[in-house]
C-alpha cells in the first residue's frame, strides 16, 4: 500500500515508519512526506533516506480549504492510499477528512478517548492518572477521535516529570505505529460498525490491538 506520511515537527514516528518501511515483506510504501512547516526537522530524515519530501506552508494559503486542496492534490499526484499523520499539527477540513475516509490513520500520545488535544502528558499527571499510553486510530473530523486501531499502554511512575513520561510514551509509539500500519496496510484492520477488527490470522477475529505496559 502506498502512504503518505505527514508532519510538522520532529519526525520520529516518520522515522519509526520509515525503519519499518524498509523492512522485507512490509505491506507499506512511503510515496510522499509533507510538512506544513517549512522548518520541520522531520523534512531531513525523510530526504536522509531519500524519500520524495515536500512542504506546503499553511501561512501562504488564504484559508483552511485551500490548504486542504493543495494537500489533497499533492497526495492524489504521488499515488498515496493512505495517509499517516505522525505528529501533524494541523486541524484538517470536514471535507478534507470524508475523502481520505478509513483512508488516513493518526497517533496520539494518550490511551483514547482520555486526554484528547494537546499537553497530554502534564494534564495526565495532574490528573493522577496511573496508566497512560499512546493510541493508533482512524482519523474522523472531530479532533483525536475515530475507531481504535491500536493501543499501547505505559504506566506512570511517581516521580514522574511530563518530560520522562513523554519519553517513554514515546518509545511506545515508535513500536506502535508501525504495528498498527502494518495491519491496516495487510488489510488485516478494518472498520465495522464504527469499531476496528482485526484479523488473527488463524481465521478468527478480534478488536483492536493491545500492547500491555512493559515491567
Ligand atoms: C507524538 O507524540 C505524536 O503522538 C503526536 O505528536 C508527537 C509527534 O512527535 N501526535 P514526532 O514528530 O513524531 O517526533
Amino acid at each position: 500500500m502506498k502512504i503518505g506520511i505527514l508532519i510538522s515537527g520532529r519526525g520520529s514516528n516518520l522515522k519509526s515508519l520509515i525503519a519499518a518501511c524498509a523492512e522485507p515483506g512490509f505491506p507499506a510504501e512511503i510515496v510522499a512526506v509533507i510538512s506544513n512547516r517549512p522548518e520541520a526537522a522531520g523534512l531531513a530524515i525523510a530526504r536522509a533516506a531519500g524519500l520524495p519530501a515536500l512542504v506546503i506552508d499553511h501561512k501562504l494559503y488564504p484559508d483552511r480549504e485551500s490548504f486542504d486542496a493543495e494537500l489533497n492534490r499533492a497526495l492524489e499526484a504521488a499515488g498515496v492510499e493512505l495517509v499517516c499523520n505522525a505528529g501533524f499539527m494541523r486541524i484538517l477540513s470536514d471535507g478534507f477528512v470524508a475523502r481520505w475516509h478509513n483512508r488516513q490513520i493518526n497517533i496520539h500520545p494518550s490511551l483514547l478517548p482520555a486526554f484528547k488535544g494537546l499537553h497530554v502528558h502534564r494534564r495526565v499527571l495532574e490528573e493522577g492518572v496511573r496508566i497512560t499510553g499512546c493510541t493508533v486510530h482512524f482519523v474522523r473530523p472531530a479532533m483525536d477521535e475515530g475507531p481504535i486501531i491500536a493501543q499501547a499502554a505505559v504506566a506512570v511512575k511517581p516521580d514522574d516529570t511530563p518530560e520522562t513520561l513523554a519519553a517513554r510514551v514515546l518509545e511506545a509509539e515508535h513500536r506502535l505505529y508501525p504495528a498498527a500500519l502494518g495491519l491496516v496496510a495487510s488489510g488485516r484492520a478494518r472498520v465495522r460498525g464504527g469499531i476496528v477488527e482485526i484479523d488473527d490470522m488463524k481465521g478468527s477475529r478480534c478488536g483492536p490491538m493491545f500492547v500491555p505496559a512493559p515491567d
